[in-house]
């Protein structure tokens, strides 16, 4: 009997060691991505607030917990603009506020379709180009408020900077994850057309595809130009292309 106990109490501690290491495992790696990124004490502090060890072992579960954040980080900003929808009068505030709402939806819903399963690069330029919409969006909702002079300044500065912050975060671990640097994974197109070879700085011989990405305003108003991709039409506010 009292060999019994001796053997379930061992047994009970190294259950707790490992599920002490299988913690520190996790946090490591968290940390290390964390501290390789511009902003590791948020990046920490929203990873130690969330509960699930199981997202903290994976650059993909550091990203669907950063979205999460920055989801319910916009959800609550949604919120906000509908409360002062009904408490501002100023009619360009009123006409900033209406953009913003819409913003902030379109924040959300690029959020949450990030599909972070397969951080790669053949699927970079939908993954981070749709959460990079994420804060395009908002920033649009802020330059609202500087358009038209009598306008009185945004109500929503520090959720668009909040918003921004947690947005970086994600790119920059999609980056890390894929080329293992914070900035720039990819060579970028020179303006001669040519695409050079980031090591030797010559152009380089065929390999690898090229993909343009377009970011399109996010109403379509103008009539100056149009320009077609996957089905959008608008005028192009500006592009990179992409050696992958
Ligand atoms: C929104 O915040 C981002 C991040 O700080 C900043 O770069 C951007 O200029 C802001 N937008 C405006 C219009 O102030
Ligand atoms: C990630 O890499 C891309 C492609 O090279 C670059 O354009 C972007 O600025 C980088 N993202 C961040 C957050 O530095």
């Amino acid at each position: 009997m009292k060999n019994n106990i001796v053997v379930f109490f061992c047994l009970a501690t190294l259950a707790h060691a490992l599920a002490i290491h299988q913690v520190n495992a996790a946090n490591d790696l968290v940390r290390q991505l964390c501290q390789r990124t511009t902003n590791n004490n948020l990046c920490l502090s929203i990873i130690e607030a969330d509960p699930r060890q199981d997202l903290k072992n994976s650059p993909n579960g550091l990203c669907t917990i950063l979205r999460e954040r920055a989801v319910s980080n916009a959800i609550a900003t949604s919120s906000k603009i509908s409360n002062l929808l009904k408490t501002t009068t100023n009619r360009y505030a009123v006409q900033c506020l209406q953009i913003c709402a819409d913003s902030y939806q379109i924040s959300i819903m690029r959020l949450r379709s990030a599909d972070f399963r397969v951080i790669s690069r053949q699927g970079y330029v939908s993954l981070a180009g749709g959460v990079a919409v994420a804060s395009d969006a908002t920033h649009d909702c802020e330059g609202t408020f500087t358009e038209r002079p009598g306008t009185p300044p945004s109500p929503l500065t520090s959720e668009n900077q909040s918003l921004e912050d947690v947005v970086r975060l994600v790119l920059e671990i999609i980056n890390l994850t894929i080329c293992n640097k914070v900035a720039s994974c990819f060579a970028i197109r020179s303006k001669e057309n040519k695409i050079l070879n980031k090591r030797n700085n010559q152009p380089e011989a065929g390999g690898g595809s090229v993909l343009t990405l377009w970011v399109l305003p996010r109403s379509v108003d103008s009539e100056d130009a149009t320009v077609g991709c996957s089905g959008l039409t608008g005028k192009v506010v500006s592009s990179a292309t992409f050696v992958i």
